[in-house]
C-alpha cells in the first residue's frame, strides 16, 4: 500500500514538473506543449500500472488513445493497448519502452505499419496485432523483432496480392511456429479465405490476381458474403496474453462451445450465450484452463465427458442456466476444483440430484454456492443437500441450524490427498457406486475400497 502510495505520489510529482521537451524553447512552443501535456497528463492517470510476477504492466485499455504518450514509464514490460482508436503504427513509435516483452494493439482501427514502427523493440515476445484493419505489410516490419515469438494477425482484410509476398514468406518458414496463425486473405476474391500460414506463395505475384471490382468501394455490386466456414474460436472470440492468456467469448450468440479452442488458454469466458448442451470432450485440449465461465446461458445438458481434461480447473461458473442435474460422472475430471457457482438454475430435487451432493461430500474443498430445490413443489427453496438429507432418512431439523451458515465447505490438506486418491482410479465405472440406489450407509466403505 505504502509503495503504491509513493509511486502515485512521484507519478503526480512528475507530471506537475514542468515539460522540458527539446520542443519547449519559444513562448509558443512553450503553450502549444503545456497544452499538449495537460492532454498526456490526463491519459496517463487514466493507464493502469501494476506489478505482477516480477513484471511491470502498463494497462492502457478502453482509452480512446490514438497514440502513445512521452511521459509513460520507460521500463514497463508489458504495454496492454487494446480497444482504442490507433490508425498508424508510426516510425519508432515504441522505441522508448525498449524493456517491453509483449505489445497488445487488438481492436484498435489500425490500417498502417511503417516500416521501422517496432524499432527499438529488441526483447519483444508477444506482439498482438489482431482485430484491426490491416490489408498488407512487409516483412521488415518484423525486422526489428529477434525475439519475436507470438504474432497475432488474424481479423485483418489482408489483401493477399504481391506486396504482401514477404510477409508471407517469413510466416511460412517453417521455425515461425506461432507468427500469423490464422490470419486469412480477404482479397482477392479466388484467394479469400486462405490462409496465410498455407497460401501458395507464387500466386499473390501472379497479374490474374488483380480483382476487377468487388471490394473496390466503387459503388459497384456489393460484395459477395465471404465464404461460410465453420466459426472458430479465434475469429469469435478475443484473445488477450497478458496478464494472464484469456480466451473471451461473452456475449457472441454463440449456441456451442467454438472449435479450436486455443490450448494455452488459462480463463475461458463463454458467458452470455445461448449454448444449450455440452458435448463430450470439447475442452479436451484446452488443459491449462483455470477458471471457465459458463453463466448466463441456456444449458440445460451437460454430457458426462464435458469435462474431459479440465484437470487443472479450479474455477466454474455455471450460474444462470437452465440445469435441473448433473448427470452421473460430470464432475470426475474435475480433480482440482475450488470453486463452483451453481445459482439461478432450476435444480430438481429428486433421484438424480443425488451424484452431485455425493461428490461435493467427497470433494470438501469445492466451495459451491447456489443449489436450492426449485422442484418438485414440496422442496422448493430448500438447500439441494437438505433434501437429500430427508431422502436418506436422516433428520433434517438436526442440520438446518448448522447450515445456516453457509455452504461449500473449507478444504483441508487431507481432504486434497482424499481427493487425489479418488481421483487416480480406474474409468469411470468401478470409481463410484451409482449414487443411494442402495441405502447410504455403505456408501462410504466402497470408496475406500478404491
Ligand atoms: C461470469 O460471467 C458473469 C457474466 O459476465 C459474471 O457476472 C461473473 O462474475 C463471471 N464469473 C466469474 C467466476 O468470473
Ligand atoms: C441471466 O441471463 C440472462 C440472459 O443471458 C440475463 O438477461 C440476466 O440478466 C442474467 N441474470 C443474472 C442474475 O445474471
Amino acid at each position: 500500500m505504502r509503495v503504491l502510495t509513493t509511486l502515485l505520489l512521484l507519478l503526480l510529482l512528475r507530471s506537475a514538473e514542468p515539460r522540458r521537451g527539446p520542443r519547449s524553447g519559444g513562448a509558443g512552443g512553450r503553450l502549444r506543449g503545456r497544452g499538449r501535456a495537460g492532454v498526456m497528463r490526463r491519459q496517463t492517470q487514466e493507464c493502469k500500472e501494476y506489478m505482477e510476477a516480477g513484471e511491470k504492466y502498463l494497462d492502457c485499455q478502453d482509452r480512446q488513445l490514438t497514440t502513445v504518450m512521452q511521459d509513460w514509464p520507460k521500463d514497463i514490460h508489458h504495454l496492454l493497448l487494446a480497444r482504442n482508436k490507433i490508425q498508424v503504427l508510426r516510425d519508432n513509435m515504441f522505441s522508448q519502452f525498449t524493456q517491453l516483452k509483449s505489445l497488445d494493439l487488438q481492436q484498435n482501427d489500425i490500417s498502417m505499419v511503417e516500416e521501422q514502427a517496432f524499432s527499438g523493440l529488441s526483447q519483444l515476445t508477444t506482439l498482438l496485432l489482431q482485430h484491426n484493419g490491416l490489408k498488407t505489410a512487409s516483412e521488415e516490419v518484423l525486422l526489428p523483432l529477434p525475439r519475436l515469438t507470438y504474432l497475432r494477425l488474424y481479423d485483418n482484410p489482408w489483401n493477399c496480392h504481391c506486396s504482401l509476398d514477404s510477409l508471407v514468406r517469413t510466416l511460412q518458414v517453417p521455425s515461425n511456429r506461432n507468427l500469423g496463425n490464422y490470419a486469412k486473405c480477404d482479397e482477392p476474391l479466388s484467394l479469400r479465405g486462405q490462409k496465410l500460414k498455407t497460401v501458395k506463395v507464387d500466386l499473390l505475384c501472379e497479374d490474374n490476381q488483380v480483382d476487377p471490382k468487388p471490394g473496390r468501394g466503387d459503388g459497384g455490386r456489393p460484395r459477395p458474403p465471404p465464404v461460410k466456414v465453420k466459426p472458430d474460436a479465434t475469429s469469435m472470440c478475443h484473445t488477450y496474453m497478458f496478464p494472464k492468456p484469456l480466451l473471451d467469448c461473452s456475449h457472441k450468440d454463440l449456441n456451442h462451445i467454438p472449435s479450436d479452442l486455443p490450448s494455452d488458454i488459462v480463463k475461458m469466458d463463454l458467458s452470455s450465450n445461448i449454448i444449450k448442451h455440452l458435448r463430450p470432450k470439447q475442452f479436451l485440449l484446452s488443459k491449462d484452463l483455470k477458471q471457465l465461465n459458463l453463466s448466463g446461458n441456456s444449458l440445460h445438458h451437460i454430457d458426462p465427458a464435458a469435462f474431459a481434461g479440465l484437470l487443472y480447473l479450479r474455477e466454474l461458473d455455471l450460474s444462470n442456466n437452465s440445469l435441473h442435474y448433473f448427470p452421473y460422472g460430470v464432475l470426475e475430471d474435475l480433480y482440482f476444483l475450488r470453486k463452483l457457482s451453481l445459482e439461478n438454475n432450476p435444480w430438481i430435487c429428486d433421484y438424480n440430484i443425488h451424484y452431485l451432493i455425493y461428490w461435493l461430500k467427497h470433494h470438501p474443498g469445492v466451495f459451491y454456492t447456489g443449489l436450492i430445490c426449485s422442484e418438485p413443489q414440496e422442496f422448493r427453496g430448500w438447500r439441494v443437500e437438505d433434501y437429500v438429507k430427508t431422502y436418506n432418512g436422516e433428520c433434517p431439523k438436526d442440520r438446518q441450524t448448522e447450515m445456516e451458515t453457509g455452504q461449500g465447505n473449507q478444504g483441508g490438506g487431507e481432504n486434497e490427498a482424499q481427493e487425489v486418491v479418488g481421483g487416480t482410479g480406474d474409468g469411470q465405472g468401478g470409481r463410484l457406486p451409482r449414487p443411494l440406489k442402495e441405502k447410504k450407509p455403505n456408501r462410504i466403505e466402497i470408496i475406500r475400497l478404491s
